[in-house]
């Protein structure tokens, strides 16, 4: 019997703190407050500490956050409905929907080749003349260099957003958070991400104080004063028992990128052999990355990927077709011959990397992948 290998198990990552978590239960059962209210508010200046930002929003998902951002900035006049924001189609679904939601259109733009992102090359061609923003997405924790997208942006009086629902714990070569450049950032904490809740929640984070107001309006169905519902929002808001949970888990993030990472550098260090003899692509490795997925790419995706099913060893395809060929967009979307993406979607295959993984677990893995190479 091959032993198997979890693509992700989050119980394992959470033993340690299980006395922690149920603290927090027990807090929340003797308080009584179980949405909004003091733990989310503790929660939101804890996160905003760690990312070293002004003020983070509390809510309900990374799919909420992003529409709570975009229907914000529709709210304040920043963005008109109709408007045009380009973005990738190599990337989660809800990317793309929560602009639609919002009333406004998403462009996709081609990943450009040996990226798992478009570059600033793709984003100026794609610009037009209905264009007002980009949503970056930090897609699998890795930090997408911002400069002249930020400049391209600011030129062209658009919004750069950032979709950091996969990189939390990801920085910038000047040492800042992801998402703290744009004009607001959105996370995930679904169980999978690097910080993961016990359930659903999300968060936003931006530097304007009135969009981060607007934001908490909008989570609570666009109400500015109570039941004077100004602008169009939703029930987006975090329930304390998640906050109460997040608190106990942030601290611990550190140390989970840390693992990550040296995940991350062993598969590097020991596919190297594969990877120059042309059998893989090993994902780029820039210092500020988070590691939430280490994909490899290869032509022989699906022999590698049957080897590892058939020995119990975790492994996904993230995506197996990407947004432009989804029905959900078909309405915003003309069919795009987004090549380098569609290509992206038959060639790659996420490996476990979740801070629990065992180093005999990932030696398993080592092993599988090159075995079934070899053979190919
Ligand atoms: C890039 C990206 N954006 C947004 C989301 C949505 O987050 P949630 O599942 O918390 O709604 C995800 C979740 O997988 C994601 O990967």
């Amino acid at each position: 019997m091959p032993t198997p290998v979890p693509l992700f198990d989050l119980s394992r990552v959470l033993m340690p703190h299980r006395p922690a978590l149920h603290a927090a239960l027990e807090r929340c059962l003797t308080h009584g407050i179980f949405v909004l209210g003091p733990e989310v508010a503790q929660f939101e200046k804890q996160l905003a500490t760690y990312l070293g930002t002004p003020q983070a929003i509390g809510l309900s998902s990374g799919t909420d956050s992003l529409l709570a951002t975009f229907l914000a900035l529709i709210s304040q006049g920043r963005l008109q409905p109709g408007d045009e924001i380009l973005t990738t189609a190599f990337t989660f679904i809800a990317s793309a929907t929560s602009i639609l939601r919002a009333g406004l259109r998403p462009v996709f733009v081609d990943i450009a080749p040996g990226h798992f992102h478009p570059q600033i090359a793709d984003y100026e061609q794609a610009w037009g003349p209905k264009t007002r923003g980009v949503l970056i997405v930090h897609l699998f924790g890795e930090p997408q260099p911002l400069d002249e997208i930020a400049q391209l942006c600011a030129d062209n009086n658009g919004v750069m957003i950032e979709d950091c629902a996969q990189a939390i714990g990801a920085v910038q070569p000047d040492g800042r958070a992801v998402g703290t450049r744009g004009l607001a950032g959105t996370l995930s904490f679904f169980p999978a991400k690097n910080l993961g809740t016990l359930g659903d929640g999300g968060a936003a984070y931006t530097a304007d104080p009135e969009l981060g107001q607007r934001i908490r309006e909008i989570r609570q169905h666009g109400m500015a004063a109570k039941y004077q519902h100004q602008h169009l929002g939703g029930n987006f808001r975090l329930d304390a028992l998640h906050a109460a949970f997040l608190a106990v888990l942030l601290p611990e993030l550190g140390g989970w990128i840390a693992a990550r990472r040296q995940h991350a550098a062993r598969y590097t260090h020991e596919f190297k052999t594969l990877s120059d003899r042309g059998l893989l692509t090993l994902p780029g490795t820039i210092p500020g990355h988070a590691w939430n997925q280490y994909v490899i790419r290869t032509p022989h995706r699906d022999r590698v990927k049957a080897h590892l099913d058939s020995l119990s060893i975790g492994n996904a395809i993230y995506y197996p077709s990407a947004l432009h060929v989804q029905g959900a967009l078909r309405t915003a979307n003309p069919p795009a011959a987004l090549a380098n993406t569609d290509r992206a979607c038959q060639e790659v295959l996420a490996l476990p990397i979740y801070p629990g993984l065992q180093e005999y677990e990932q030696a398993l893995v080592i092993q599988a992948v090159t075995d079934a190479l070899n053979a190919a």
